[in-house]
């Protein structure tokens, strides 16, 4: 039997990096998938065919229950509740919810404009944190334990100048966590973070697209290259599962050894 055979994730921010590929390895692992997207239908059909291509919650040919692909945007209170409506309606049930959708917007503290802080703190915190709260009162009234897992950054902890508004949303987010893990405890619900440092994804195109930034970036990272999604997704399964029942109010940095190296040259 997989893993998470039987059991129902919701991924936010799935049609790409690192939200695409816990989809697909949660379903890898028998989930079926509620994939969600804002702007990118292409990419949530991307994930859906290679959710359905892994096998795993295939019960019929062409494994027409193994995910479904819903739009919503996660910084509107409203679209977060239909998301989670939407998953429940197709799927009968949530087991999992992985807060996953992000964005990050580079300007010098200075130049921050509100439009900006704003978007930044509702898509990062307010949305992960309306989402968890459809997720508790949708496991509360049918009296289910339940997983949510937060997305959130090295920068939950790590300054990240120019990055203000970003790493206060992360920063939010642990807090959010550890509050969570307490308060839902009662109800068998786990909340826990994984902290992704720098992870190859869209995110940080500019980034690597620019080589002697990415260059110095390396040499800031112990195990000398950028994290894959996979390595960020095994971990997620791991935290979804049963075999994690016992950990709540934790945060699982997967960052090659970035958050904590320091050497003298
Ligand atoms: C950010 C990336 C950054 C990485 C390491 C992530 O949270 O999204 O832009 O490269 O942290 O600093």
């Amino acid at each position: 039997m997989k893993r998470l055979e039987g059991k129902v994730a919701l991924v936010t921010g799935s049609s790409s990096g690192i939200g695409q590929a816990i989809a697909i390895r949660l379903a890898s692992e028998g989930a079926q998938v509620v994939i969600n997207y804002r702007s990118s239908p292409e990419g949530a059909e991307d994930t859906l065919e290679k959710v359905k291509a892994t096998g795993g919650a295939c019960h019929m040919a062409g494994c027409p229950n193994a995910g479904v692909s819903v739009q919503a945007d996660v910084s509107v209170l409203e679209d977060v509740r239909e998301l989670i409506g939407e998953g429940i309606e197709r799927f009968g049930k949530l087991d999992i919810l992985v807060n996953n959708a992000g964005l990050e917007i580079h300007a010098p503290f200075w130049e921050v404009t509100e439009k900006d802080y704003d978007k930044v703190m509702d898509v990062n915190l307010k949305g992960a944190f309306f989402a968890a709260q459809s997720m508790a009162r949708h496991l509360m009234e049918t009296k289910r334990s339940g997983r949510i897992i937060n997305i959130s950054s090295v920068h939950e902890e790590l300054p990240f100048p120019n990055f203000t508004a970003y790493c206060a949303s992360k920063g939010g987010m642990k807090m959010m966590t550890r509050n969570l893990a307490v308060e839902l405890a009662p109800y068998d619900i786990t909340v826990n973070n994984v902290a992704p440092g720098a992870i190859k994804t869209p995110i940080n195109d500019d980034l690597t697209n620019n080589p002697d930034q990415l260059n110095a970036l390396l040499q800031n990272i112990p195990l000398g290259r950028l994290g894959k999604t996979d390595d960020v997704s095994g971990l997620v399964a791991f935290l979804a599962s049963e075999e994690a029942s016992y950990i709540t109010g934790s945060t699982f940095v997967v960052d090659g050894g970035l958050t904590w190296n320091y050497q003298e040259q």
